[in-house]
């Protein structure tokens, strides 16, 4: 164990006050009903790499969920409690979310006549988990309060940048830690520790990954698309032959490898658009993993990796609209077609399409045309309604979809910009293809 320390300044001035308030509250909490409380996991870890991170995981020793409730009762806030992993997570009501835990008391019963022992249980809970790195805990009551509990080195390796599993078996335990490895060591540019790194191997001989569930590999793999370096990851999978074990047709040729790179692009492209809609990373980056393969393997991927029927058929939907695009676009761009015909080919992909649509085919043109669809066209309301249609005594059917249709065409090309040449424009439509009489019509 290293020198004790206390990090009571450095929660200070790198967590937001709030946050540091309710740590502290916590502290005195756990006092007051005799219990004692961590900050621990990613939180601190987090914490010492000066990286914001605001899930905060609470373990206590005593009852957690009886603490939960004593959190929310006394900040304000609901607790879901987990009756059969003794855990609940409270939610504040500015939102913040608390997971809290609890550490079991031990008891080791020891032979012959030696009397019973309690080893310190938040020692136990720490060591059940993945990574030295995860393993840091900080004491909360007040008595103790920032002081570091750190039992298996976790300072020195987030000092050398590190991942190294706490024992042996770490990865037969669970083999989805060699995915959360890579994704730690890519996120943090970490490396992955000698002794780790032959684990990781040698779970890999033992054929641990094909044992896993699909819902767990996608969960992980879920989890890499949504990290700033999920390219690195996935080559760092391949290159641990992790793909294959998946599934042996899933594979990272270097054209796919360039198509992921371009989503990363992609990517950042989008994020400097700062609009709200986020995209289903996930699709974007199965998508540039399936390319070039035929439809039956996908499906087979599909299957392994446990995704519902609608999300396999929503990629083989992507997968044939993006091509579309693509096609179309080059003619559109030939032709110099209208900002409407733009609008109505981009309206048919969601946004996942359309990022995938332009990681494919990522050119200045199409960039530019993707953000003059995402930040204005896309938010262009018409100025007449299906309302207005039924003013001028049109009956409702489906033309009314076809004559707002034009109507949105016009506005988009500039030729109806107003409400007023909006409806002019309608009642000429409405006449030319006399679905009314608009001599009898209300004005
Ligand atoms: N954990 C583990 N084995 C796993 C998953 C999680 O030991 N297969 C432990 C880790 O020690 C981790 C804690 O459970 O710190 C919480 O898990 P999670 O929220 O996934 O981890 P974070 O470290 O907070 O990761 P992230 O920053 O990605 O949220």
């Amino acid at each position: 164990r290293m020198r004790e320390r206390n990090v009571r300044i450095m929660l200070r001035d790198r967590l937001p006050r709030e946050l540091f308030n309710i740590l502290l509250r916590a502290g005195e909490l756990a006092r007051d009903v005799g219990m004692e409380a961590y900050a621990v996991g990613g939180f601190i870890r987090d914490i010492l790499l000066n990286t914001p991170n605001s899930d905060l995981d609470l373990v206590v020793e005593g009852d957690g969920i009886a603490f939960a409730r004593t959190l929310a009762q006394s900040m304000g806030g609901r607790v879901r409690a987990h009756h059969k992993f003794r855990t609940a997570v409270v939610i504040l009501e500015n939102g913040q979310r608390i997971d809290v835990a609890t550490a079991r008391l031990e008891y080791y019963e020891y032979p012959a006549a030696l009397p019973t022992v309690e080893l310190s249980s938040i020692k136990m809970d720490l060591y059940r988990r993945d990574f030295t790195i995860n393993a840091l805990a900080v004491q909360l009551n007040p008595a103790n309060f920032g002081k570091l509990v750190d039992f298996f080195g976790a300072q020195r390796d987030i000092k050398n940048r590190v991942v190294r599993v706490l024992h042996s078996l770490s990865f037969v335990e669970d083999p989805t830690r060699i995915l959360r490895a890579i994704r730690f060591a890519k996120r943090y540019n970490f490396r992955i520790g000698g002794q780790t790194d032959r684990l990781i191997r040698n779970a890999m001989q033992l054929d641990m990954i094909p044992k896993l569930s699909g819902s767990r590999i996608f969960h992980e793999l879920n989890l890499i698309f949504e990290e700033e370096h999920a390219v690195d990851c996935l080559r760092q999978m391949r290159d641990y032959r992790l793909l294959e074990a998946i599934h042996p047709l899933l594979t990272l040729t270097p054209a796919q490898e360039n198509l992921l790179e371009e989503i990363e692009k992609v990517r950042d492209w989008y994020r400097l658009l700062y609009l709200d809609e986020k995209p289903r990373n996930w699709m974007i980056y199965l998508l540039a993993v399936f390319n070039g393969m035929p439809e039956e393997d996908i499906l087979s991927v599909c299957t392994r990796l446990n995704l519902t029927k609608r999300q396999s058929s929503d990629i083989l939907t992507l997968r044939t609209q993006t091509n579309e695009t693509v096609y179309r676009f080059k003619m559109w761009r030939h032709r110099g077609g209208p900002v409407s015909e733009l609008f109505f080919m981009l309206e048919m992909l969601p946004l996942e399409g359309l990022l995938f649509f332009m990681s494919r085919y990522n050119q200045e043109e199409v960039r530019k045309s993707l953000s003059m669809y995402l930040t204005q066209l896309k938010g262009m309301e018409l100025d007449v309604s299906g309302r207005d249609l039924k003013g001028m005594g049109l009956e409702p059917g489906p033309l009314y979809g076809e004559i707002l249709r034009k109507l949105r065409a016009a506005m988009l090309d500039g030729q109806a910009t107003c409400r007023d040449d909006q409806l002019a424009l309608a009642r000429r439509l409405a006449k030319d293809q006399r679905y009314i009489g608009l001599d009898a019509a209300p004005r």
